[in-house]
């Protein structure tokens, strides 16, 4: 699966996408990310990839030229199953959305900053747009962080146990049960007694038991949705 990127900021995406799990998959050759520098697709002795807002509003807005250059020579190179804008006025990401575009080949994704891109830009190319939560950051680098990670590691053969994403907290819209590690007994505090019973039966009936409720007792808006789809 391949991520393309276009953004102001790409040193925001270094980090994130360079260690650990994402790592690991670029380097299994399962993910590659690559991020385009706006900027260079600016005219002019500036470079300049903001104006001023028509209608006179505070901050600037994303100049529709570069963006389209960008997009156009992108898009000129392959085919994209879905030109994703982060914004806090996007679908809200989700476990579903995840797994879903985690089956796709190629996304493109453009970071909004400032007070965001010329609406004629959305109109023009985006096919998705995308919040990762009710809270506005002050670009969209982190967001594409956010996506890339959380669709990046579904992709099959990423995660070493390949059945661990199966069990993350919202995979069948219940939260996770809780976990222990040794020692047995910590600071007075005794880790439950049904999962040192080498039963696996009886652990997969506790954790299916704690796992419902966590969930009630945390996010009745899952929970409800639990209980009308089962
Ligand atoms: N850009 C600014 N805030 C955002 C958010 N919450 N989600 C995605 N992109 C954003």
């Amino acid at each position: 699966m391949r991520f393309d990127i276009i953004s102001v900021l790409p040193e925001l995406l270094e980090s994130p996408l360079n260690h650990s799990i994402m790592k690991r998959a670029k380097d299994k050759g399962l993910l590659e990310v690559l991020v385009h520098q706006l900027r260079d697709y600016a005219t002019g002795k500036h470079r300049q990839v903001d104006d001023y807002q028509f209608g006179g509003g505070a901050g600037m807005v994303m100049k529709p030229e570069p963006l389209a250059a960008c997009i156009r020579k992108l898009q000129a190179e392959r085919q994209y199953d879905e030109v994703i804008y982060t914004s806090p006025d996007g679908v809200r990401l989700d476990q579903a959305l995840c797994n879903r575009l985690s089956l796709k080949e190629n996304l493109l994704v453009i970071c909004g900053h400032y007070k965001g891109v010329d609406e004629r830009i959305r109109e023009e190319f985006v096919t998705l747009e995308i919040s990762i939560g009710d809270y506005v950051l002050s670009g969209g680098e982190l967001a594409a962080a956010v996506m890339v990670d959380s669709i990046g590691r579904l992709i099959p053969g990423v995660l070493n146990d390949e059945t661990s994403a199966l069990f993350d907290s919202f995979q069948d819209d219940l939260l996770a049960p809780p976990v222990y590690t040794r020692p047995a007994e910590w600071e007075g505090r005794v880790v439950p007694e049904v999962l040192l019973s080498g039963n696996d039966k009886l652990i997969d009936e506790w954790l299916h038991e704690q796992s419902l409720e966590r969930t009630k007792a945390r996010r009745p808006d899952l929970w409800d949705k639990f209980v009308h789809s089962h």
